[in-house]
C-alpha cells in the first residue's frame, strides 16, 4: 500500500499522475484539510502534523509515503525521513523543468508562504536561477482552492497576478493550482505550466522497483480530516476528468 498527503484535496493533481502510472497499487489519500492551509503554519506545527500523518499511514499498511505537497515538502522532508524508516518521496517546486525546457523564458513562481522561505527551495532556486524569474508568495489561495471559492479565486488572480503579465513560464508551486490553470491563463495568457507531479512518479516508479513493492488490484481510500463528506466526492469527479 501506498500512502499519499496534503492538507486537502490539492495532492489530487499529483495522485493522478501517479494513479496513470501505477495503477496497480493499492493507495490511502489523506486529505488533512481541517490544518489547511499548511503554507501559513510554522515549522513546529508541520513537523507535529506531518509526523502524525506518517505514522498512521505507517499505522494502515503503507510501505511508501508521498508527501503531495510542497509546503509539507520543503520544511518537512528532512525532519520526517530522519525519524521513520521508509522510503518518503517528497514533491518540490518544478523550477528545475524550467531550466531544462524553457531556460531563457520569463518565469513566474507561485508557491506559499512556507514554501517560498524554507531552505530546501531557496537552495533549488539559486542552483536553477535564469536570471529571468520572479517569486510570488500567494498568501491565502491554497485554502480558497480548498473550498471551491470560485469568485474569491477569480478576484484573487486578477487582483495579484496582473502585475506579471508577459511571463511565458509559471511554476506552480503548491499542489492546489494545477486545479485553476484556467483561470490562470485568463489573467496571464497561454502560458506553459510547470508542476512537480511527474517528478513524483518518476522517483515512485524508482521506489515501487527498489523495495519490490507488489502489484495488485487497484484501490483507493480517502480520508478527510475535516470530516466534510463532499470533499470525497469532489476528489473522486476531479481524479476522474480528464
Ligand atoms: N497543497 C499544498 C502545497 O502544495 C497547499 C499548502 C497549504 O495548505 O497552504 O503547498
Amino acid at each position: 500500500m501506498i500512502g499519499i498527503f496534503d492538507s486537502g484535496i490539492g495532492g489530487v493533481t499529483v495522485f493522478k499522475e501517479i494513479k496513470k502510472e501505477l495503477p496497480n497499487y493499492k493507495y490511502i489519500y489523506y486529505s488533512d484539510s481541517y490544518n489547511n492551509p499548511y503554507g501559513e503554519k510554522s515549522r513546529q506545527e508541520l513537523e507535529m502534523i506531518t509526523s502524525n500523518i506518517v505514522k498512521y499511514l505507517i499505522n494502515q499498511g503503507c510501505k511508501i509515503i508521498v508527501i503531495a505537497c510542497n509546503t509539507a515538502s520543503t520544511i518537512c522532508k528532512e525532519y520526517l525521513r530522519d525519524r521513520y524508516d521508509i522510503p518518503i518521496i517528497a514533491i518540490e517546486p518544478a523550477y528545475k523543468m524550467v531550466y531544462d525546457y524553457n531556460y531563457s523564458g520569463k518565469t513566474l513562481i507561485l508557491g506559499t508562504k512556507g514554501t517560498l522561505n524554507s531552505n530546501n527551495f531557496k537552495e533549488l532556486y539559486h542552483k536553477y536561477d535564469n536570471h529571468n524569474t520572479v517569486i510570488y508568495e500567494c498568501n491565502g489561495l491554497a485554502n480558497l482552492i480548498e473550498n471551491n471559492k470560485q469568485e474569491e479565486i477569480v478576484k484573487y488572480l486578477n487582483d495579484n497576478l496582473k502585475q506579471f503579465l508577459g511571463v511565458s513560464n509559471v511554476v506552480l508551486g503548491c499542489t492546489h493550482y494545477p486545479l485553476i490553470k484556467k483561470e490562470i491563463k485568463d489573467v496571464l495568457g497561454n502560458v506553459n505550466f510547470f508542476d512537480g507531479s511527474k517528478g513524483v512518479v518518476k522517483q515512485l516508479k524508482k521506489v515501487t522497483q527498489e523495495i519490490n513493492l507488489e502489484e495488485s488490484n487497484y484501490s483507493l481510500k480517502f480520508i478527510d480530516t475535516s470530516n466534510d463528506l463532499k470533499k470525497e466526492d469532489r476528489f473522486l469527479e476531479i481524479l476522474k476528468a480528464s
